[in-house]
């Protein structure tokens, strides 16, 4: 493992607000910066950055922790590889061996390396005259040329052992190869392994960097499942990841094409427009949304045309808007999916569906027009309903106002009535908006829902004592020190599990002589458990008495409470519900 130094180094180097700036737009809040947060959507900043304490902080979802802790969620590494990461944005040499402490596990960078090399592999059977199935398939079924093949690196996989070989050729393991994902074990065998794709037409996924993360795999003929897509391993997650952003990204800043399927964003590509992106047999998530707003402002989406394809426009338009993209959509006609839309009317064809996009407003509206017939009374009630709730849904007043104006025009209704019942909507979801809320704080404050730390709920007293030990501990040295040497505190003392982990781990460093910073805790946690470590040390921080009399306080409490049994759920149910009545 790294010593301290080195972390405190590579800390040091790397300042976290620069680091941060890079994903985040930051504004200053006193002495510190806020800004939206990179780690869930939100529309009001409740992001922190303390740069003097150098820690980031979400009051929001709780994320937190320093700038090793950031870049391990920012950029999906594990913690030796932010290391690495930061060291190499700093210009720091890392010692050989400091990848020690994990031995055995299969991390991103041999997976990406080993994905290479079969990128590498598949493409040449691709291009082998003795396996000309692939190669026919993608220039005869899907008029692919080859600069577009080559471009996308695009393969074969024969199948059989193929690429089992020639992993072992180059000196990588089974267990390195199951762990990427392209090998199964045999379970009719002993010691016998095969490809996982096997005669099928393969995709490599880059990520923006330009390393092969995973695999997407199609047969040539009909079959299930068409598509194989590599599951998620130390490289790939799929909820992020989006295909050809690697090459759009150059060319995305004014706007980015989102389709459902890589081989629609392929012949985009391939029809001039390199703008075009695809999720990975996933629909579109929040993490999607965020990875595109650092490359785009407005996205157009294109995705099929039956009913699956609509709904999922509907769910990419609201993900979309929550980062602040503007999103717009675009129906193919006379065609299932942009690719055969391509192929049939052709590329000027398609430049002209992008202009003739539409905004949500427009697109809802136009399906409530032809559900009815507004020519009737009748209709243009029932229309009436369906759009005044539309319109409440979109947060702008402006918008808002703009749309009933346009509305009350179309259908001859009077503008004061039409704004009468959306603002009637409005009260309504707000108040149930309110109670859900104050809903979801209660359980919070209670310890429902504590993902991190599920103890709190039953104990609540103790793991607030367990938390104001470690806050202290972890922000005073000297206290901690004395603390440990005079056996005030030891592992049994603590009731809930993951306190007792962050405990033993703090004492374990301070009797080797280090410091238990969170640059040292971030290898033994995850980013969601150093989030926590770091809230535990920054509640303490803003109190101004954490010397060793607070230490001996929460002791006996903790010691008190031993016997007793605490809050049952069934207690925290009836302290939530007399709560919520006396509000
Ligand atoms: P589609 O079936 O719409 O793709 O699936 P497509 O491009 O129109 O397929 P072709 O034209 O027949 O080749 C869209 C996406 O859904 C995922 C894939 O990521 C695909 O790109 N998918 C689809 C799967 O993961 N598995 C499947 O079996 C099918
Ligand atoms: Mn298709």
């Amino acid at each position: 493992m790294l010593n301290q130094t080195v972390i405190e180094e590579i800390k040091t180097r790397n300042n976290i607000e620069d680091v941060i700036s890079s994903y985040v737009r930051l504004s200053r809040a006193g002495k510190d910066l806020k800004g939206l947060c990179p780690f869930h959507s939100e529309k009001t900043p409740s992001f922190h950055v303390h740069p003097a304490e150098g820690y980031f902080h979400c009051f929001g979802c709780g994320a937190g922790g320093d700038v090793i802790t950031f870049v391990m969620r920012a950029e999906n590494l594990a913690y030796p590889e932010a290391l690495e990461y930061l060291a190499k944005r700093a210009g720091i040499n890392l010692p050989l061996d400091y990848k020690d402490g994990r031995k055995g596990e299969v991390d991103r960078s041999t997976v990406t390396a080993m994905n290479k090399e079969a990128a590498r592999y598949f493409h040449a059977c691709l291009m082998d005259e003795k396996t000309p199935a692939g190669l026919e398939y993608l220039q005869k079924k899907r008029g692919f040329s080859t600069a577009l093949i080559r471009r996308f690196g695009l393969g074969y996989a024969p199948g059989g052992w193929g690429l089992c070989n020639h992993l072992k050729a180059k000196g990588y393991s089974y267990e390195q190869m199951m762990a990427a994902n392209l090998v199964l074990k045999s379970t009719k065998r002993e010691n016998s392994y095969y490809d996982v794709f096997r005669d099928r037409v393969m995709v490599p996924i880059f990520d923006p960097a330009g390393n092969v993360v995973a695999f997407g795999g199609r047969l040539l003929g009909d079959g299930q499942p068409k598509y194989l897509n590599s599951s998620e391993t130390a490289a790939f997650r799929k909820s992020k990841t989006l295909f050809a952003l690697n090459f759009a990204k150059d060319y995305c800043a004014e706007r980015m094409i989102l389709c459902e399927g890589y081989m629609d964003a392929m012949a985009l590509h391939g029809a001039g427009f390199p703008s075009a992106v695809a999720t990975l047999g996933t629909a579109i998530t929040s993490e999607h949304a965020r990875v595109m707003s650092r490359y785009t402002k407005s996205v157009v989406i294109c995705y099929d045309t039956d009913e699956a394809g609509q709904k999922a426009a509907d769910k990419a338009f609201r993900v979309l808007s929550e980062v602040g993209l503007e999103a717009r959509i675009l129906r193919v006609e006379g065609a299932k999916d942009p690719d055969e839309f391509i192929k049939k009317s052709g590329a000027p064809a398609f430049a002209r569906l992008i202009d003739k996009s539409k905004s949500r407003f427009e697109f809802k509206l136009e399906k409530i027009f032809s559900k009815y017939d507004v020519a009737t009374v009748d209709g243009k009630i029932k229309a009436l309903d369906e759009i005044s709730a539309l319109i409440a849904e979109f947060p702008s007043s402006v918008e808002r106002e703009l749309y009933i104006a346009a509305v009350s025009k179309k259908l001859e209704v009077a503008q004061k009535a039409l704004t009468e019942d959306v603002e009637r909507i409005l009260r309504k979801n707000r108040s149930r908006q309110k109670r859900a809320y104050s809903e979801e704080i209660l359980r919070k404050t209670e310890g429902y829902a504590d993902r991190v730390n599920p103890q709190v709920m039953g104990n609540v007293a103790s793991a607030r004592a367990e938390e104001a030990i470690l806050g202290i501990l972890l922000l005073r040295e000297d206290v901690a020190q004395r603390a440990l040497k005079e056996g005030l505190l030891y592992p049994e003392l603590f009731v809930t599990d993951f306190n007792k982990r962050v405990f033993s781990r703090i004492a374990e460093l301070t009797a080797e002589g280090q410091t238990p910073d969170t640059g040292l805790l971030g290898a033994y946690f995850t980013p969601e458990e150093m989030g926590r470590i770091v809230e535990m040390r920054l509640a303490r921080s803003t109190l101004t008495d954490n010397g060793y009399a607070v230490l001996t306080t929460c002791v006996d409490r903790l010691k008190n409470g031993e016997k007793k049994s605490e809050n049952s759920p069934e207690d925290i149910r009836a302290i939530i519900e007399k709560k919520r009545k006396g509000r």
